[in-house]
C-alpha cells in the first residue's frame, strides 16, 4: 500500500513523500488516517530533531511520521487481532504508549506510523497496551481531539482533596465547589470549562479569568453563562486584565472562602501566585501549562501549605482512561470541543504549519490528510468564498453552527475538497 506522509528528516526538515508500507504482519493493522489536528508538541519535535528526546537519532537515514492527534478507519486486520478489531472501524490512539519503559510514540519515533499520512501501519504494541481506541462517533475530527480533550479530562482526575485528620486523598475537583480557570480561554481553557459544566461531578461556581477580551467574549459566546446555569453551575468570565487586585476580585466571587480547584492555563510565575492566593481551605492548585523554561518558578505560600493543607498538582498528557471517557463522551455529545479548532488545511500545509506555529494566532489547526488545502481559518472562509465557492460554502455551513467547525462541515470537505 502507498502512503503519502510528512517525514521529518531533521531540525525544521519535514517533507512530504510518497513511500510504500511495507506489507502487514500478522500483529500489526493497517490503517486509512483521515484527520489529524497539529500539536504545540509537534512544532518541538520538528524544532529539535533528534535532540528531542522521542525523535530516534538516525532520522536522516530513517524519516519518522509526524503526528499524534489522529483518527480513521481501519483497512486490514492482522491475524493475531481479528477477533478484536474489524475492518471499517474508525479509530483513535493513545499516543504515549510508555512501552517497556521507552518514550517512543506514534507521531514522534515511528517510520510507519504518525498522523500526517493517508494509510500507516500501527505496530503490535500499539494494541498490546490496549491505545489503539475505537471511536463510535461520527465526525473523524472529533477522534483526533479526544487526545489534546484527555489531557484536560486526565488533568481534573489528578486534583485531590483531604478531610481534617485523615490522610487519605480523594480524587477529582471538590463536588458543588469553586473553580478558577486562570488564563481559561484558549483553545485547552475552552476544553476545561466544557468539562467542567458537562461532567458528571459538577462545582458549583467555575470563574473563568483571561487577558484577551476577544477570547473571553468567544468563550461567553460558546459557553453562556445562561447554559452552565442549566447544569447547575454559576460562570463567571473576569478580563484581569485592567485589575489592580485580580486575587481580591476573584476571592470576592466567593465571598472570600476562596477556591477549592484552581487551573492554571499559561506559564506565568505571576498567574501562579495569583493561584495560590485564591486558594481556599484545602485548595488545590493545578499547573496545567508546560513552561519552556527548565527553571521556571513562582513563590508559594507555604503558611497555608501547613495551615490551611493547600496543594499543588501538575500532568502532562492524559492516559488511556481519559481517552477512552473523552471518546464515550464524545460520541454521548456532552462534550464538544469543536470551539478548539480554528484553521483547517490539508497534508501540503501541514510541514508550514507546524514549523511556524507559536506565530500563527488562533487556536487548533485540523488537517485531512487525503487533501491539498492551504491553511485556512474559519474566520476567513467569508473572505475567501467570495472567490472560491468551495469555501463560500463552508462559510454558511460554520455560521450556521455558531462559527464553529462541525460535521456537515467535515462531510462536505470530504466530499468536495481537491484531493492529491
Ligand atoms: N498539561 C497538559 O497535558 C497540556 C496539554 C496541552 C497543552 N498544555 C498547555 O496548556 C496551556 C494552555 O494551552 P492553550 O492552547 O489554551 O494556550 P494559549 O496560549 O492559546 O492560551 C493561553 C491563554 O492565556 C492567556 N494569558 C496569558 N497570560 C495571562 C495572564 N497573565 N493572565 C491571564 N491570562 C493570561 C492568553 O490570553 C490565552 O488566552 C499551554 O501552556 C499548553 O502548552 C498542557
Amino acid at each position: 500500500m502507498k502512503t503519502r506522509a510528512v517525514r521529518l528528516y531533521g531540525k525544521n526538515d519535514l517533507r512530504i513523500e510518497e513511500f510504500e508500507l511495507p506489507a502487514i504482519k500478522d500483529d500489526e493493522i493497517l490503517a486509512k488516517i483521515v484527520t489529524n489536528s497539529v500539536c504545540m508538541s509537534d512544532h518541538k519535535a520538528v524544532e529539535q530533531g533528534s535532540d528531542h528526546k522521542r525523535v530516534p537519532k538516525d532520522i536522516d537515514k530513517n524519516p519518522v511520521i509526524l503526528g499524534h492527534e489522529f483518527c480513521g478507519e481501519i483497512v486490514e486486520v492482522g491475524k493475531k487481532w481479528k477477533n478484536q478489531f474489524k475492518v471499517g472501524n474508525k479509530f483513535s490512539i493513545q499516543p504515549a504508549l510508555n512501552y517497556k519503559g521507552s518514550l517512543d510514540a506514534p507521531g514522534y519515533s515511528y517510520q510507519y506510523i504518525g498522523g500526517d499520512a493517508t494509510y500507516i501501519v500501527i505496530p503490535s504494541e500499539v494494541m498490546e497496551l490496549n491505545c489503539l481506541l475505537p471511536y463510535k462517533g461520527e465526525a473523524f475530527f472529533l477522534g483526533s481531539l479526544a487526545e489534546p480533550v484527555s489531557c484536560i479530562v486526565g488533568t481534573y482526575h489528578a486534583m485531590y482533596h483531604t478531610k481534617n485528620g485523615s490522610y487519605v486523598h480523594h480524587m477529582g475537583i471538590k463536588e458543588g465547589g469553586n473553580v478558577a480557570i486562570l488564563a481559561g480561554v484558549g483553545p485547552m481553557g475552552l476544553g476545561a470549562i466544557d468539562y467542567a459544566i458537562h461532567a458528571d461531578r459538577k462545582p458549583g461556581l467555575v470563574v473563568v479569568t483571561d487577558i484577551d477580551e476577544a477570547r473571553l467574549k468567544r468563550a461567553a459566546s460558546l459557553y453562556s453563562v445562561e447554559e452552565a446555569a442549566k447544569e447547575g453551575v454559576r460562570l463567571v468570565y473576569l478580563n484581569t486584565k485592567e485589575s489592580v487586585h485580580p486575587a481580591q476580585a476573584l476571592l470576592e466571587l466567593t465571598h472570600n472562602v476562596g477556591y477549592d480547584d484552581v487551573f492554571v492555563m499559561a506559564p506565568v510565575a505571576p498567574l501562579v501566585e495569583q493561584a495560590d492566593t485564591i486558594l481556599g481551605r484545602d485548595g488545590c492548585l493545578n499547573f496545567f501549562a508546560g513552561p519552556n523554561r527548565t527553571d521556571f518558578k513562582a513563590t508559594i505560600n507555604f503558611y497555608n501549605v501547613h495551615y490551611a493543607s493547600t496543594h499543588i498538582v501538575g500532568t502532562s498528557g492524559g492516559n488511556t482512561e481519559d481517552m477512552s471517557e473523552s471518546l464515550t463522551m464524545m460520541e454521548q455529545g456532552k462534550l464538544n470541543p469543536s470551539s478548539m479548532i480554528t484553521h483547517i488545511g490539508g497534508l501540503d500545509a501541514v510541514p508550514e504549519t507546524v514549523i511556524n506555529l507559536p506565530s500563527i494566532p488562533g487556536g487548533k489547526k485540523l488537517m485531512y490528510t487525503h487533501y491539498t488545502l492551504p491553511l485556512t481559518a474559519i474566520a476567513d472562509f467569508e473572505e475567501k468564498g467570495k472567490k472560491d465557492p468551495f469555501f463560500k460554502v463552508l462559510d454558511e455551513i460554520t455560521k450556521r453552527h455558531n462559527g464553529l467547525w462541525s460535521l456537515e462541515a467535515e462531510q462536505y470537505l470530504m466530499k468536495h475538497a481537491p484531493k492529491h
